[in-house]
């Protein structure tokens, strides 16, 4: 037994893929992965020592981390990425699917405007990189995972994946004289991402490759305050923060993800781990 749990939690033997590792979530998810042991394999579509130095600072410099240029919704340059990988560490044994668009509150108007007007092209780049990207991405690494017997996929999902974004949070918008709705696509991009999960466990599983979402609530990133206000109503946990939200920080998804990356979650595939403050309890 007390073999078992010397390496229940440990990413000493893994091998992390993470896509959209720059960002505002994927930067604290490569670092405490990395501090947690694990090599991890940065994937961006556009990198330089200038990026990667502010995403990751001392950790930049690491033989545990290496970046690879390539974008999810590109077959070839995702090929590139895994013969570079295998040549460096060996074939992954995790690949945590990060990357992923929304519509920044400040997006042009019509991308946040009324649903029956929602830009079919914005509609297409979201469904793109969230959908089309997260299935490329396990095509090419999870096959690898497949091949060599063992790994485990972590796809980011979000609340509005399984809820419909609440419209009342933005009525401030609304009563400021924009037309403003959280728009569709995000939502049902995150939607099919659940299944496309499911469908990847039960394919997989055979080949001990497992695969489950965490799903993520809003991360505090100087939004509005009226929004703020309005989206702490929505969120039972209060952690005495000093600032006006409740919402997450970003790296509060860290633990999930290292949990279903590590042996401790073995048995567990097709699942989803809920990380949201309680925003779906209420
Ligand atoms: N921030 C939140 O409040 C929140 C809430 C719920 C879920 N999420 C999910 O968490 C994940 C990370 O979100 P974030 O807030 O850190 O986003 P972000 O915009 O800060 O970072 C996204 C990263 O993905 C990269 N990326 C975009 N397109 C790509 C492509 N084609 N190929 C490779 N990389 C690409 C970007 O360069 C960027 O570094 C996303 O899947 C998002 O949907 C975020």
């Amino acid at each position: 037994m007390s073999d078992v749990l010397g390496t229940l939690f440990s990413l000493e033997r893994e091998i992390v893929v993470v896509t959209g590792g720059y960002g505002l979530i994927g930067r604290r998810l490569v670092s405490g992965l990395h501090d947690l042991g694990a090599r991890v394999a940065v994937i961006e579509p556009n990198t330089n020592l200038d990026k990667t130095a502010a995403a990751f600072g001392e950790i930049a410099k690491s033989e545990r981390l290496c970046v690879l240029e390539a974008n999810v919704v590109s077959r070839p340059t995702l090929e590139r990425a895994l013969v570079a990988l295998k040549t460096r560490w060996g074939a992954p044994t995790g690949l945590v699917n990060n990357a992923g668009l929304d519509s920044p509150p400040d997006a042009p108007a019509a991308e946040n405007g009324p649903f029956e007007t929602y830009p079919e092209q914005s509609w297409d780049r979201v469904m793109e990189v969230n959908v089309k990207g997260v299935f490329l991405c396990c095509q090419v690494f999870g096959a690898a995972m497949a091949e060599a017997g063992r790994g485990t996929i972590v796809n980011i999902g979000s609340i509005y994946g399984a809820v419909s974004p609440d419209q009342s949070l933005y009525e401030y918008r609304r009563q400021g004289g924009e037309t403003f709705f959280k728009p569709v696509a995000y939502a049902a991009s995150k939607s099919a991402v659940y299944n496309l999960t499911r469908y990847l466990a039960a394919y997989w599983g055979p080949r001990n490759v497992r695969s489950n979402t965490v799903t993520l609530a809003g991360v505090f990133n100087d939004q509005d305050p009226r929004f703020l206000e309005a989206y702490a109503r929505k969120i039972p946990l209060r952690r005495g923060k000093p600032h006006l939200s409740n919402m997450a920080e970003p790296y509060d998804y860290l633990g999930a993800v290292a949990f279903l990356l590590s042996p401790a979650s073995g048995y567990m595939t097709g699942g989803d781990i809920r990380v949201d403050g309680g925003f779906m309890a209420i």
